[in-house]
This record gives C-alpha cells, sequence and structure tokens, in this order.
C-alpha cells in the first residue's frame, strides 16, 4: 500500500502515556496512542458502531477498549482480540522532530477513499480465537 504522511495537531510532548488521545491529520480525525517509545494510529470510530475509540481506554494487557460495548482492539495492527470478529483500522506513524504524522491511503481507489474517510474496515476475522498476549 502506498501512504501519504500527513501532520497531526499532536506533539510527542502532548501525549500522555497510555492514553487514546484524538488528533487530526489534515480533515481527518484518527486516535494517537502512546506506549513507551512507539506511537500508534488508528481509527477515531470503532468498527463495531461508531463510538468514540479515543473515549475508550488502554486495558492491563495493552489493548484499546471501546467505551460503549468494551470490544478490545490491539492497537498495532487492529486485530479484535476479544474475539467478535471486527478490525480496525490502522496507520503508520512517522516521528519527525517531536512532531507526529500519519499515514493514509494515497491512491484514489473507492476502498481507499472509503478508508481514508470513515476510518473503518468491514472485515470479519476468520477464526473466532480471542488472542491473549
Ligand atoms: S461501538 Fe465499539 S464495541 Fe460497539
Amino acid at each position: 500500500m502506498l501512504y501519504t504522511f500527513h501532520k497531526t495537531t499532536a506533539t510527542l510532548a502532548s501525549l500522555a502515556e497510555n492514553k487514546p488521545t484524538e488528533t487530526t491529520t489534515g480533515a481527518k480525525k484518527v486516535c494517537l496512542l502512546k506506549r513507551g517509545d512507539k506511537i500508534f494510529a488508528f481509527a477515531a470510530l470503532c468498527p463495531h458502531s461508531g463510538a468514540p475509540m479515543c473515549d475508550g481506554w488502554v486495558d492491563p494487557l495493552g489493548r484499546v477498549v471501546c467505551p460503549l460495548h468494551k470490544y478490545r482492539f490491539d492497537p498495532a495492527n487492529g486485530r479484535n482480540t476479544s474475539g467478535e470478529g471486527y478490525k480496525m483500522t490502522t496507520f503508520p506513524v512517522e516521528i519527525k522532530n517531536d512532531e507526529i504524522y500519519v499515514g493514509l491511503l494515497s491512491l484514489p481507489t473507492a476502498e481507499n477513499e472509503r478508508l481514508n474517510t470513515d476510518g473503518n474496515t468491514p472485515h470479519k476475522d476468520d477464526d473466532d480465537d480471542i488472542d491473549r498476549w
């Protein structure tokens, strides 16, 4: 996939550890999560029913928990680790001089446009396993 990186309104210094934080990049809202020296970016809206993921929290295993129905997602790859079969869109991140850049799909296909607009994928996992990590 080809991404174009866009500067966000957040900086490294503005992010609290393990707290999902909403930011914008261009006209798009995304959630950022700082964990140690890693920054994750993922869709602002839950793929289940569109709850604001930045109002959620991080559980003791490092999974992002949706505030509405408590489905859990791996912020690194968007996998629905509580087993309901959804997939949260994630975005690549680059850090330059304390500024955070998020990669959005850059090819003008209908699928990329949908992903960049609503930030979610209707993907259903094939297995029903609950990941433990
Ligand atoms: S809206 Fe997020 S789990 Fe239902």
